[in-house]
This record gives C-alpha cells, sequence and structure tokens, in this order.
C-alpha cells in the first residue's frame, strides 16, 4: 500500500455503491486535504456487468466475481453495500480474517449475525463500522458507541423507518386512510412495491436490534424485539389522537434497567409537543435518554443513495485513516448476555377506544375490569354516538400482560360492543 493511498474493493454498486463512488470522484481532493488519505476505488463487484452505471470509472474495475475482490491483494478496505445476508456474510468474514478492514451498511446482516461479524473482527484486530446500517445518513451508531461510550443509556426511542413515517404523516395531516397514503408513497417511490418490511415493521425491527446492541453492549437479534406495524391503524385511531394532543409515530424503543433489556417495535401515541412528533414525512430522528447527557436527538435523512454513502464514506474514511496510522478506530467489545424482557412484562401507558352501549352503569362496570387486571385509568373521554357512546381511556403505566388481560375481559362485558384499537402512549403529558 502506498502511504496515504487507501484501495477500496467495493462489493455491490447500486443506489448507495455508485452514490459512495460518486462522492468519492467528486470530493476526493478534500478528503485528501482534510485527512491526508487519498481513496481510490481498486475493484467494484456487480451481479450485472452490461447494466450502465453513472460512476466515472474505467469497465476494467468491474468484475461479478465477489472473491476476487475480497481476495485482492490490490485492496485494502471492503466496502459491502450488496445486503442480504449472502453471500454478504461469507465476504465480510473472509476479508476481516484477511486483515482488510469492512465497512457495510447491511442492516439485516448485522441485526442476525452482529455477534459473529464483531468477535470476528475483535479476533483479527481490524475494523468492522456499520454507520448507514442505521437511520441511514443520520450519525447515530458513532455517537452511541463512542460519543456515550462513559454514560448510562437509559431509552432510545427511533423514528427508523421512512416509509412508515411518510405515511403516518398522510394519515395525521391530509385524513388519508392507510390503504390511499401508502398508495401515495409507492408512487412517489417512498415504499416498495411489496411493503411488508416496512408497514408491518420488520426493516425497523432490524434496526432496534442494533440500536440495542450497541447502547447496552447486549447481544440483541432481529427475533428479540417485539414487533407490530402500522397496517391496522385507522383514520378514527388519528384523528382521536389529534383530539387528545398527541401523534401516532412507528417508534422502535430500545430500554434497559436493572430487569434486563426490552426492545420494541410498535405505532406509538407521542404528545405533539415531544421532538419526535414534528419529524415528517420520510425522515428519520433518535431521541436517547442517558444519564449525564439528558436527553438528545439525532435528525435526518434515513436512507436514499446519497444519504446513505455520506455515512458509509465517513465509516470508510475512519477506516482508512486507521489502516494508514497502524491503528485501529473504537471495538464494540464482548458483548454480555442480558436478559431480553419478554413483551409482557413491559409497562407503558396505554391509549384503548371502546364502543359501549349508551346506558347507566356501564362506566362502573368497565372500570371494574381495568381495576380487577391492575390497570388504572388515567383519564377518559365519553363522546355519544346515536345509542352508543365511545369511550376514549388513556391508562398510567401499566403491564403489557395486565392490559392484554383487561381486553380480554372487556370483550365479555355485555355492554361493551368492540373493544377499538389499543395504543401505547409514551413521552410527557401533552401541554
Ligand atoms: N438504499 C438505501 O436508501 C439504503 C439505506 C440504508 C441502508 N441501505 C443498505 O445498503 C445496502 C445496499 O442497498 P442499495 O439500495 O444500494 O441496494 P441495490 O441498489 O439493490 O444495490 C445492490 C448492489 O449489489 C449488487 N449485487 C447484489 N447481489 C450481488 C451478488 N451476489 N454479487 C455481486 N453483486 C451483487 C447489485 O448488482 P447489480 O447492480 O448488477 O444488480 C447492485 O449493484 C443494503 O444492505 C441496504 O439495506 C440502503
Amino acid at each position: 500500500m502506498a502511504e496515504d493511498v487507501v484501495r477500496v474493493g467495493l462489493l455491490g454498486c447500486g443506489h448507495v455503491g455508485s452514490a459512495l463512488v460518486r462522492l468519492i470522484t467528486d470530493n476526493g481532493d478534500s478528503i485528501e486535504a482534510r485527512t491526508g488519505v487519498r481513496l481510490q476505488v481498486a475493484r467494484v463487484a456487480v451481479r450485472n456487468l452490461s447494466r450502465e452505471r453513472d460512476v466515472a470509472l474505467p469497465a476494467s474495475a468491474f468484475t461479478n466475481d465477489v472473491n476476487a475482490v475480497v481476495g485482492d491483494p490490490d485492496v485494502d478496505v471492503v466496502v459491502e453495500v450488496i445486503g442480504g445476508i449472502e453471500p454478504a456474510r461469507e465476504l465480510i468474514v473472509e476479508a476481516l480474517k484477511t486483515g482488510k478492514p469492512v465497512v457495510t451498511a447491511n442492516k439485516e446482516l448485522l441485526a442476525n449475525f452482529g455477534k459473529e461479524l464483531f468477535e470476528t473482527a475483535e479476533a483479527a484486530g481490524v475494523d468492522l463500522l456499520f454507520e448507514a446500517s442505521v437511520a441511514g445518513g443520520v450519525p447515530l451508531i458513532r455517537p452511541l458507541r463512542e460519543s456515550l461510550a462513559g454514560d448510562r443509556i437509559r431509552r432510545v426511542m427511533g423514528i427508523v423507518n421512512g416509509t412508515t413515517n411518510y405515511i403516518l404523516t398522510r394519515m395525521t395531516e391530509a385524513g388519508a386512510s392507510f390503504s390511499d397514503a401508502l398508495a401515495e408513497a409507492q408512487g412517489l417511490g417512498f415504499a416498495e412495491r411489496d411493503p411488508t418490511a416496512d408497514v408491518e415493521g420488520f426493516d425497523a425491527a432490524a434496526k432496534a436490534a442494533i440500536i440495542a446492541t450497541i447502547a447496552f453492549g447486549a447481544r440483541v437479534v432481529a427475533g428479540d424485539v417485539y414487533r407490530e406495524g402500522i397496517s391496522e391503524l385507522t383514520d378514527a385511531d388519528m384523528a382521536s389522537a389529534r383530539e387528545l394532543g398527541y401523534v401516532v409515530k412507528l417508534l422502535a424503543v430500545a430500554e434497559e434497567d436493572v430487569h434486563g433489556v426490552a426492545v420494541r417495535v410498535h405505532p406509538t401515541m407521542i404528545p405533539s409537543h415531544h421532538p419526535l412528533a414534528s419529524v415528517r414525512e420520510s425522515f428519520n430522528a433518535v431521541f436517547i435518554e442517558a444519564d449525564a447527557v439528558g436527553e438528545l436527538m439525532l435528525y435526518g435523512r434515513g436512507a436514499g443513495g446519497a444519504p446513505t454513502a455520506s455515512a458509509v464514506l465517513g465509516d470508510l474514511i475512519d477506516a482508512s485513516k486507521n489502516l494508514v496510522s497502524g491503528g485501529r478506530g473504537a471495538t464494540i467489545g464482548a458483548l454480555a448476555r442480558k436478559p431480553i424482557r419478554p413483551i409482557d412484562e413491559v409497562e407503558s401507558q396505554f391509549y384503548l377506544q371502546l364502543e359501549v352501549a349508551d346506558q347507566p352503569g356501564v362506566l362502573a362496570e368497565i372500570a371494574m375490569q381495568f381495576g380487577e387486571h391492575d390497570v388504572s385509568i388515567k383519564s377518559m373521554q365519553q363522546i355519544g354516538i346515536g345509542a352508543e357512546a365511545r369511550i376514549i381511556f388513556i391508562t398510567h403505566q401499566a403491564r403489557e400482560a395486565d392490559l392484554r388481560r383487561t381486553v380480554h375481559a372487556l370483550r365479555d362485558v355485555k355492554s361493551v360492543h368492540r373493544v377499538g384499537s389499543v395504543l401505547r402512549v409514551m413521552g410527557d403529558e401533552p401541554g
């Protein structure tokens, strides 16, 4: 390796990979001036060699043999932006074992095989950096891993999926139904044709697992994350949230207390004055609560080729500087086996909507069910609708299991005609 030239082997040249090549081409001189490192994209692996790509690289740089890139002695650092589990996992392990630092944006891989990858990097003594894997262009992993390394993080709440945040923004602000807002997001290219991974919370759950792993130094995989999506939300839920002074967001929540770590993804009502409530459209934001720093929020573009490539490039510069200086960046260290709390034990406030017969004694009957299952009511609002009444309850903090039992019991009460949506409520009270 020439003293200050770092040769990059790029696995994948799609949205993120091609944006990365353009950034290196356009900003190479200023990167060198600021960091002393000259980045050179040496080899690029793609699936389809005949596809046109908007990057200033010679055709000879491209190959469809991924192993040839990792094994190339002219490659100093590997950037993996292929996505998916295999061959990405194998290639990253191989690169690390041969002493090549790796930068990846692959949330799916880290959320399922993070431990193996971190241990391989640790054993090889090389960097494995993955800033872009959560919240795209928003710097989050480095703040959690380095800036807050000495603080005690209590809770991280994030809007980490731009597609669902766009849909919820349209439902809140334009009164759109879920299906209309989804169709609009698909039309604008914010949502995939098969939107399941986004709208059912799988994407956010993978990111939540990575956040919990880094924030708490715990082994958390995507399967440990409790998950509910947004497809069941109705216009009525959004309207009553608004009336009560709340906004509904799909939140990834990672918390640690004396009982262990709890990680979940679900639609959540947050007060409209909460900083996360103002995060609109496809933006992402992560709200961190830690002992010494207090409250902290990071906000920006969670997806898109250029924003994601910006985060990948930051990691690439870091890994390259370390390579040139012979050093190494912050490591993850050994991940502790901390208890993962089952959702039944987790406590939240809840919002419940019931449709009941509008007759004397009904309220007492309902209140009794709450009381019998250890759920205490914080506030109640009744709206008459013909012979029926709609009652909206907000509870105090209650265990999920107790709330579930209450809902079950309410369904058996004759005067309760329908138990509507049940949503968690987080954050301070509406002002
Ligand atoms: N796009 C975003 O906004 C975003 C945000 C955050 C994180 N990420 C993560 O970044 C990664 C890349 O995303 P992307 O949007 O850039 O994906 P993409 O546009 O689909 O690009 C994937 C690239 O990998 C190549 N590829 C796929 N399988 C291959 C194989 N077996 N061998 C060789 N090349 C292969 C493809 O080749 P061809 O071009 O020949 O098909 C393509 O160039 C993923 O892990 C994703 O989760 C993306």
